[in-house]
């Protein structure tokens, strides 16, 4: 076998890696071989930000920029780092100058026990260097997933809106210097090593992604790893044959047309945010709900929906759409819905060796509104207990279509067939919607578990039915609702 090693900058230092683990977390890596403190342990599971660190990497949309990106490196694997360059709370500094960042935090009293504080201030980092004038929204977004138990956010995020604009660091001035650097890193054959038993392959194209699962089917297919490295950290298991498909440069492009978008399987959340909520802007609260923007930055659609959760935050919203999915084996494809993609808990349609390739998404259509509603015990950073998903056309005040579907009230995320029947082709009044809560009791039987109980789940998906009628009948909150022309 070949070898070829997985290649990246540790701030300016290049590091070659193929005799190592590759369940091996970045978190673990800095802080067991770099001896780079600085990065905290706190949870593990991707929850409190202390691990925060951040990557840069050459812009999808322009070879000459640079983007900054805040991510977990509890829940990061360090093979994933290949091509990019790796900047942690140590590199922040110039000689005994504090970064203004840094400087900031200071300044604003933003730290008191200090073990959260390197999260915090790489999150903005981040922040600052993909956004030259934050607002105090943007902060918060971006510091939804760092927790602090003892500062008390005003000062952080009093620290955060100081920073200047324009950061002149020393980032900024060896931007060309990084970006060479980075494209030879990115130039050679795919990623691939073996380390005792485990098997580690970093494809770029879909044709050798396709090769290898043929001959490896039993291999794990990983994408931004936010669900599968819990396995490694909280589990304590470990993946013997890893395919890693965010260097797949078929995976990782996003395509619009007249009629639709197609998401590549791999492209994190963070770079299909903005296209999806120009097409419909509830999926704006939706997407910045879902984990925080450490997750956002590597989670994907293809993850999301591989994942088969009853309680992901996405399948509803494409099932109403009628989106579809490209699945590919071997040089076969074949178009399915993703409707009809999961058969029952965390069992799909995905055959052996099977791939998702592309998430098809149709634009809105005339008429249509869409409507999308997650109620979890916390309002960022927090899973569902009951997710709705609501396409619904209106003329005339009667109901001339309709599409409902939740999550968190089955085994996996499902259409509410006899509610939607019992407001199809009917006037939109309350007391037909009473009529379709009545009906959910037919179409789920949702489970009891730490997240909330039947009584509540049920009660929680009738109650959105009719806030729904309401946002959609009552004047004042109907101006809150995008209508598509
Ligand atoms: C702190 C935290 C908060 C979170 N909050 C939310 C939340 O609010 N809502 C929510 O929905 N999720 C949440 N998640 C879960 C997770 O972030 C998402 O499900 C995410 O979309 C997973 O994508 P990924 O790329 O990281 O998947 P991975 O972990 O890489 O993979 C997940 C599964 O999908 C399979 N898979 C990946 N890509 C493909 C493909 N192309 N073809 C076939 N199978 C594939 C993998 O083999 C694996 O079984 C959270 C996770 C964390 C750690
Ligand atoms: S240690 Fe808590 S998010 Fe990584
Ligand atoms: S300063 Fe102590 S946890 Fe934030």
């Amino acid at each position: 076998m070949m070898v070829s090693p997985v290649r990246f900058l540790f701030n300016n230092d290049l590091i070659t890696l193929s005799d190592i683990d590759p369940n091996l977390t970045l978190l673990q890596y800095l802080r067991d071989v770099q001896l780079a403190t600085g990065t905290k342990e706190g949870c593990a599971s991707g929850d409190c930000g202390a691990c925060t660190v951040v990557v840069v990497d050459i812009s999808e949309t322009s070879s000459t920029e640079l983007t900054y990106t805040s991510i977990n490196a509890c829940i990061t694997f360090v093979t994933s780092l290949h091509g990019k360059q790796l900047i942690t709370i140590e590199h922040l500094k110039e000689a005994e100058k504090l970064h203004q960042i840094q400087q900031s935090f200071v300044n604003n009293h933003g730290s008191q026990c200090g073990f959260c504080t390197p999260g915090f201030v790489m999150s903005c980092f981040a922040l600052h260097k993909n956004n030259a004038e934050p607002r105090r929204e943007d902060v918060v977004e971006n510091l939804s997933g760092n927790l602090c138990r003892c500062t008390g956010y005003r000062a952080i995020i009093d620290g955060a809106l100081e920073t200047t604009k324009n950061l002149d660091d020393v980032f900024r001035r060896n931007h060309t210097q990084t970006l060479d650097k980075l494209k030879g890193l990115k130039e050679g054959p795919s990623v691939r090593f073996e380390t005792g038993d485990k098997k580690y392959f970093a494809p770029k194209s879909i044709a050798e992604l396709a090769v290898e699962l043929l001959a490896n089917p039993d291999s794990t297919l990983m994408a931004g790893a936010t669900d599968l490295a819990l396995n490694v950290t909280q589990n304590f298991t470990s993946f013997k044959k890893t395919i890693y498909l965010g260097d797949v440069k078929e995976l990782t492009k996003i395509t619009e047309s007249l009629d639709q978008i197609i998401i590549g399987s791999a492209v994190p959340y963070s770079q299909f945010q903005a296209i999806l909520e120009k097409e419909y802007p509830d999926f704006k609260e939706l997407i910045e709900r879902l984990g925080a923007k450490q997750v956002r930055n590597k989670g994907t659609l293809g993850g999301n929906i591989g994942n088969a959760s009853p309680i992901g935050d996405m399948p509803p919203a494409l099932i109403v759409l009628g989106a579809k999915m490209i699945l590919q084996r071997g040089s076969e494809t074949r178009t399915v819905k993703v409707e009809e993609y999961f058969i029952s808990y965390k069992k799909t349609v995905l055959r052996e060796a099977e791939f998702i390739k592309e998430i098809i998404i149709p634009k809105a259509k005339s008429g249509h509104q869409l409507k999308l509603y997650k109620i979890s015990k916390r309002f960022d950073d927090d899973i569902s207990a009951v997710l709705a998903a609501i396409y619904i056309r209106l003329e005339d005040d009667q109901v001339t279509a309709i599409r409902l579907a939740f999550g968190g009230m089955a085994a996996t995320p499902k259409r509410a067939s006899h509610s939607e029947q019992v407001l199809l082709n009917k006037a939109f009044t309350e007391q037909n919607i009473v009529l379709a809560q009545q009906q959910l009791v037919n179409d789920f039987q949702p489970l009891s578990d730490v997240r909330a109980s039947v009584d509540y789940r049920m009660r929680v998906a009738q109650n959105l039915l009719m806030k729904c009628y309401f946002e959609l009948t009552d004047n004042e909150l109907n101006t809150r609702v995008t209508h598509y022309a």
